[in-house]
């Protein structure tokens, strides 16, 4: 569900015509909708209100601060990766109690400004991690709360560069490891065990994996509290998938019921970490056709947004539907939709069947706000787009488009070439 839709011919972001923020921004541009964020982090939410849970929005997926920012203030906690998603969530309002640090190569500097931060605890993948954690917590004098990430071997059965929780996977620990490995923390003052946790991958879009992960982390976590450790948070990661095309994931309540259903008669907090769910759907990307073309054998639509400013078709074959800003009455052709990048990996489509735009109409690439800005790049020296957020009948804009001097601002020509 969410707040893109046609009213007279024209799409619309809630109550903004997407051509009233071309107009205004230009294109390519990520126009997102507040409301649909806040719808869907409410129906996550809620899906667990009858036990104690912390809905940690998983900042990788979107990071842009306004959506932070949103989401903090309807009280969701942070999952993050690095200092620079903890700069964005402690600026954008999240508290400290609320984040946890997840992600399997965290560096020392990285490490002390989450202490010093006060964060809930770090998810921790690695027994060299677990211990540099415990040598920095006793330089700073700050005890570290932590999980362990348990790699629980299930296979997920989505696209393999999105599989975490397979043994062949860089991240976690092997089941096996981590009795030992929280026994071996039991006299460090300055390492406390809260929680266990698991991350089995993203955009799932059945509920087995998720099931069979959380019965084997059950398992682990009453084996620890029957040894003594007080441990009070079980996360069990992000990964609820969306529908980007045909695919019916599984709605929160059903997600949400499974989970809970699995938990009954351990007292903790449920730690959750979705990103996509919340945001995937409340974005798209805005593009203009610059030109068409057939070469006999194919139909081409080339637009001016490329790979760099949306990599998931190019590195996933993702699936993104496409649609007109203005409908064209329903004529259509096959054709593939491509940017101006010089790779023929850059493409939003192939043999697509697509409404018949001719050069300077707009397109809306859908579901584009998870994994979309975040992930671009500037590869062929291509300013990153705009990010406009819409709530009801106002459009803000929450980043500008990057200018040419952007590009080279970090850069310096050494005086001998001067
Ligand atoms: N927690 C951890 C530890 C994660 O690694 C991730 C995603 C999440 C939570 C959130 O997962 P979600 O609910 O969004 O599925 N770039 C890829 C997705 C990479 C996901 C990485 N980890 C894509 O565009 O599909």
């Amino acid at each position: 569900m969410h707040y893109f839709a046609y009213h007279a011919g024209e799409l619309y972001c809630e109550e903004v015509p997407i051509r009233e923020i071309v107009e205004k921004f230009g294109t390519p541009v990520y126009v997102y909708s507040g409301k649909t964020i806040r719808r869907h982090y409410k129906v996550f939410d809620s899906a667990f209100k009858e036990i104690d849970h912390l809905t940690c929005y998983s900042v990788k997926a979107n990071s842009n601060l306004a959506i932070l920012a949103l989401l903090a203030r309807e009280g969701a906690g942070a999952d993050i990766v690095s200092k620079g998603e903890l700069y964005r969530a402690l600026k954008a309002g999240f508290p400290p109690q609320k984040i946890v640090f997840s992600g399997v190569g965290k560096t020392v500097d990285e490490i002390e400004m989450a202490l010093k931060a006060g964060i809930l605890m770090f998810n921790v993948e690695s027994l060299d991690e677990l211990s540099l954690l415990g040598d920095i917590a006793k330089s700073l004098k700050i005890k570290a709360s932590f999980a362990l990430r348990a790699n629980p071997n299930v296979d997920p059965k989505t696209h393999p560069y999105i599989s975490t929780g397979l043994r062949k996977n860089k991240f976690g620990i092997p089941e096996e490891d981590i009795i030992p490995a929280y026994l071996k923390t039991k006299d460090n003052p300055y390492l406390e065990a809260l929680g266990l946790d698991a991350h089995i991958g993203s955009q799932l879009i059945t509920i087995s994996p998720f099931v069979d992960a959380i019965k084997r982390l059950r398992a682990l976590y009453e084996e620890l509290l029957s040894l003594g450790f007080n441990l009070k948070y079980l996360d069990v990661g992000g990964g609820l998938g969306i529908p980007y095309d045909q695919e019916e994931p599984p709605l929160p309540e059903e997600y949400s019921s499974a989970l809970i259903r699995e938990l009954k008669g351990l007292e903790l907090t449920l730690i959750l970490e979705p990103g996509r769910v919340i945001v995937g759907n409340a974005g798209v990307l805005v593009t203009r056709v610059l030109f068409t073309k057939s070469n006999r054998e194919k139909n081409f639509i080339i637009v001016d947004a490329g790979m760099n400013d949306l990599i998931r078709p190019s590195l996933y074959q993702a699936y993104h539907r496409i649609i007109p800003v203005y409908d064209r009455d329903g004529e259509t052709l096959i054709a593939d939709v491509v940017g101006p990048v010089c790779e023929s990996g850059d493409f939003f489509a192939k043999d697509r069947k697509i409404s018949a735009v001719k050069a300077g109409d707009l397109l809306a690439i859908m579901s584009a706000g998870a994994y979309g800005f975040v992930m671009s790049s500037n590869y062929n020296s291509r300013p990153r787009p705009a990010e406009v957020l819409v709530e009801g009948d106002q459009f803000f804009l929450v980043r500008k488009r990057e200018t040419l001097d952007d590009l080279i601002s970090h850069e310096e020509i050494p005086a001998l070439y001067l």
